[in-house]
């Protein structure tokens, strides 16, 4: 199959979807790899790397797409990009198609395969193209937190993890999953004190026994939320229905019972956000403010730390890839129950059921379109 690795054009993204020692893997199994110019540079890989290890840079995005039989992307395609895509395509990067009516009706126009990084599920129900990068959002929510809270940036002025004779800031984790257990642990280890939130009390009694003494796990009611947001520093919200819109748990009221310059960091933008004031946000422009507190909202944190992102990235979405690559999307979805979950729209028709539900939009059974 040809393949194509894309410059990301979304802003301050810098990530990129293959590294040279996964193109040499792909073309040992007997693939093209193209990569278009300084694709990899901000992830650290420069195109002379890419061709010892195999590939053809193309100077020309066109000719990316004119070429290759699969695009792999990091962020979804960006609208300068719609028209390039083609019948029988297969696009394989983030979606996240529930945060986007436009994108969603944009793609079904373009009749190409489209398979979703973020809905790619295992039997145990994990995510597995979703973890990597969740653990890095999580992890950098807390720094962005801390940092958000210095009164240089607008901030209330609380050091997250106190100091001996002062009390710690408070961070509120809502929704326990990967990236409120790294945001949890990275505050945590701040010293900051933790509350992290779940509906699903497994989690919660697993995230009990790892978690140290100064992370507090509760049952999320909306009760609950209110009464922690009063004391809250920081907020995390990292709530997610696979696939499916964010729910929103904070609403603009509840801002006027938070403490002004208190920040709340909505990591499930990518799903539409958590919070009821939050709109998508960029690594250039990244806060806001409303009623006093601090928004910010970014949907792609994970692109701000390229180096380690893309080699976590690339490392999980690798077999993925190959298995399409080898065998062509039908036969991959067909063998692959987890592959199955990942397309999201095919020649047109929404296949994903959180999506279509999203929009009222038709729902297409996958079955119904592999001949099984
Ligand atoms: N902004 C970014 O750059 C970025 C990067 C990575 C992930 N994300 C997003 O972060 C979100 C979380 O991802 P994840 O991998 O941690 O998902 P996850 O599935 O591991 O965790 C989600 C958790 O939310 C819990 N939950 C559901 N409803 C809840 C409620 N009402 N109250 C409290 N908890 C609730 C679930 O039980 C689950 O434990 C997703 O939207 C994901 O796309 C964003």
């Amino acid at each position: 199959m040809k393949i194509g690795i894309l410059k990301e054009i979304k802003v301050a993204e810098n990530r990129v979807s293959m590294i040279p020692a996964g193109v040499e893997v792909l073309k040992h199994h007997g693939h093209t790899v193209f990569v278009e110019k300084d694709a990899g540079l901000n992830s650290g890989f420069s195109d002379s790397d890419y061709v010892e290890h195999g590939a053809e840079i193309l100077n020309d995005k066109n000719d990316i797409f004119k070429k290759s039989d699969m695009i792999l992307h990091i962020k979804e395609p960006q609208p300068s990009e719609y028209s390039l895509l083609r019948e029988n395509q297969i696009l394989f990067t983030y979606l996240h198609l529930a945060a986007s009516k436009d994108l969603t009706l944009a793609l079904t126009k373009t009749n190409a395969v489209c398979i979703a990084y973020e809905t790619i599920q295992k039997e145990d129900g994990s995510l597995p193209l979703l973890i990597p990068m969740s653990e890095i959002a999580g992890r950098m929510a807390a720094q962005e937190g801390a940092r958000y809270l210095e009164m240089v940036h607008g901030g209330s002025g609380v050091l997250l993890g106190g100091v001996p004779g002062v009390e710690p800031g408070v961070v509120v984790v809502i929704g326990g999953g990967i990236v409120g257990m790294n945001s949890a642990k990275i505050a945590a280890g701040l010293g900051a004190r933790v509350y992290i939130l779940d509906t699903n009390s497994d989690r919660l009694r697993y995230l009990s026994e790892i978690m140290p003494s100064n992370c507090i796990t509760l049952s999320s009611t909306p009760s609950k939320i209110r009464e922690l947001l009063r004391i809250a520093d920081v907020v995390i919200g990292s709530v997610l229905y696979p696939g499916a819109k964010a729910p929103r748990l904070v609403t603009r009221d509840h801002l006027r019972t938070m403490k002004k310059g208190s920040v709340l960091i909505d990591v499930a933008i990518d799903q539409g956000g958590c919070f009821e004031t939050s709109i998508p946000t960029t690594h250039e422009n990244p806060i806001y403010t409303v009623d006093g507190i601090i928004h910010y909202s970014v949907a792609n944190m994970p692109g701000a730390v390229p180096k380690t992102s893309t080699l976590a990235l690339t490392s999980a979405t690798l077999p993925y890839v190959l298995e399409i690559a080898n065998v062509g999307w039908k036969e991959a979805a067909l063998n692959s129950e987890a592959i199955r979950k990942g397309i999201n729209v095919v020649s047109g028709k929404i296949t994903y059921r959180a999506v279509s539900d999203a929009f009222g939009m038709e729902y297409t059974n996958i079955d119904s379109m592999l001949g099984s």
